[in-house]
């Protein structure tokens, strides 16, 4: 039987905090209390002066997507290592079928792609097309495969967008199942317009990007997407929030009642559009993501949402690309692949900004990071908890140590950070994966192929963020 005490740390839950000692044994946590004993053959890790905590849970990741002609830099083994070194030990990563295929056949190749995972995953399913075969596939994922959250695009007209009618029956048809929807939500239409307009006017640069993507877009179509989930009842997810605009849809929306929340991103919370403005291409279009980074007064209003429980999960929509990739755009801006990295730095700047910068408690930080993912995506109790019985998915962060996050050093498999140079106060020593220690101070241990895939069920009762 294979078993490590932490000993002498703080615990934090998302609802309290305790001063014990947290067993794992044989994937679980076994026992949580002071001063318990442990067998001879036991991995004792010390704690005191730590905090101990759930092990990060990422929404929102795109590993080894193929995406705007070319392929995302990190596949299921370097992104997942990345995410262990950087205190995440579960992701829900998104399937994408190509225009017509079948879902079920998509999900089977990230399966096989997922297979050398190094910690644990559950996928949703993009809706990228609309059909009856999409429609009666969408049981077999959810009842067989526990694909249980399905995302629409409001943006990327010509690709993944679909159209208001097709997501109102697909709404409908996630209602049916008890599976959430969630939606990439941008104005499309408006936005192919307005790259039309800048590439007509000259402007190339990445700085078209941000000038296309305005954010009451992103406002407009979070209403929409509400309005939508509202009439037909579904809930509804909002993933990568960036405007306080859509902040504030979901705000008012979830103040009538209607059952919606959101996720955003550390970097929307930190990083703003001046970004854009850089003469220097690649480090401009190392920053093109969707939505883009917004001006700095958004932040302000995305930090009190995430305080006040209306944005309720970070996620980092990892989906990184190396210097090279972005150049795919050097001539116009509409064809840089879309996407940043970002889930080995997660919890470190969220720890550093928000709990150091006194604007979330650490055991909101424990909510924001793992509790409410698991809750929102089904992967509670199991995930997201340090209780006896749960996975023993745990790390343990030291407030007093400092790094500096780089791309010379981090485990992503790209040679650009947007966090470049930060330092960050607050560094996770150990994680915890089912119980091995994956992430030792430094020295990476996890093999292979360990993660296990997570299945999820349907909500057969009111959807509870
Ligand atoms: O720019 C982004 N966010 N790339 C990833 C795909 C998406 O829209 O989530
Ligand atoms: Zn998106
Ligand atoms: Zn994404």
């Amino acid at each position: 039987m294979k078993s490590t005490l932490i000993r002498g740390g703080t615990l934090i839950k998302a609802d309290g905090r305790l001063r014990a000692d947290l067993l794992c044994r044989d994937g679980l946590i076994a026992g949580i209390g002071a001063g318990l004993t442990h067998d001879a053959d036991t991995e004792v890790i010390e704690a005191d002066g730590c905090f101990v905590m759930p092990g990060g849970i990422d929404p929102h990741t795109h590993l080894q997507l193929p995406m705007m002609g070319t392929v995302v830099a990190d596949d299921f083994y370097s992104g997942t290592i990345a995410a262990a070194a950087g205190g995440t030990t579960a992701i829900i990563d998104f399937v994408g079928p190509e225009r017509g295929q079948s879902p079920l056949e998509a999900l089977s190749i990230w399966r096989d792609w997922a297979g050398k995972a190094v910690i644990d995953y559950g996928f949703h399913m993009t809706v990228a097309w609309w059909g009856p075969r999409f429609a009666e596939e969408m049981e077999v994922l959810v009842r067989e495969h526990g694909i249980t959250s399905f995302k629409f695009f409001l943006a990327y007209k010509g690709g993944l967008m679909l159209a208001d009618e097709d997501i109102i029956a697909a709404f409908l048809r996630c209602r049916e199942l008890g599976a959430l929807a969630q939606v990439h939500a941008e104005n499309g239409e408006l936005i192919a317009f307005l790259q039309a307009k800048m590439l007509a006017a000259g402007i190339t640069s990445p700085l078209g990007h941000l000038l296309s993507r305005p954010p009451q877009l992103e406002g407009e179509a979070t209403g929409r997407a509400i309005a939508m989930a509202e009439i037909t009842g579904v809930p509804l997810y909002v993933v990568h929030v960036s405007a306080a605009q859509a902040a504030n849809a979901i705000a008012d929306a979830r103040g009538r009642g209607v059952k919606v929340t959101g996720e955003t991103l550390p970097g929307f919370l930190a990083i703003d559009d001046s970004v854009y403005r850089n003469a220097n291409f690649d480090f401009a279009a190392g920053h093109v993501m969707s939505p883009p980074y917004r001006p700095r007064e958004h932040q302000e209003v995305l930090w009190r949402a995430l305080a006040a429980g209306t944005l309720g999960t970070t996620g980092t929509d990892h989906c990184c690309f190396s210097r090279e990739q972005k150049r795919l755009g050097l001539n116009d801006f509409s064809k840089i692949p879309n996407g940043c990295g970002g889930i080995e730095d997660r919890l470190h700047v969220l720890w550093h900004l928000g709990v150091n910068g006194g604007k979330i408690s650490a055991e909101q930080f424990v909510a924001l990071t793992s509790t409410n993912a698991a809750k929102t995506f089904n992967l509670w109790p199991r995930k997201g908890r340090l209780e006896v019985g749960a996975d023993a998915d745990v790390i343990v962060l030291d407030p007093a140590r400092s790094k500096t996050l780089s791309a010379a050093t981090q485990h992503q498999n790209t040679d650009f950070s947007v966090w470049e140079g930060m330092a960050v106060k607050g560094v996770i020593l150990h994680t915890l994966c089912r119980g091995d220690h994956v992430w030792a101070d430094g020295d990476l241990r996890a093999e292979r192929g360990r993660g296990l895939y997570l299945g999820r069920s349907a909500f057969g009762h009111p959807y509870e963020a």
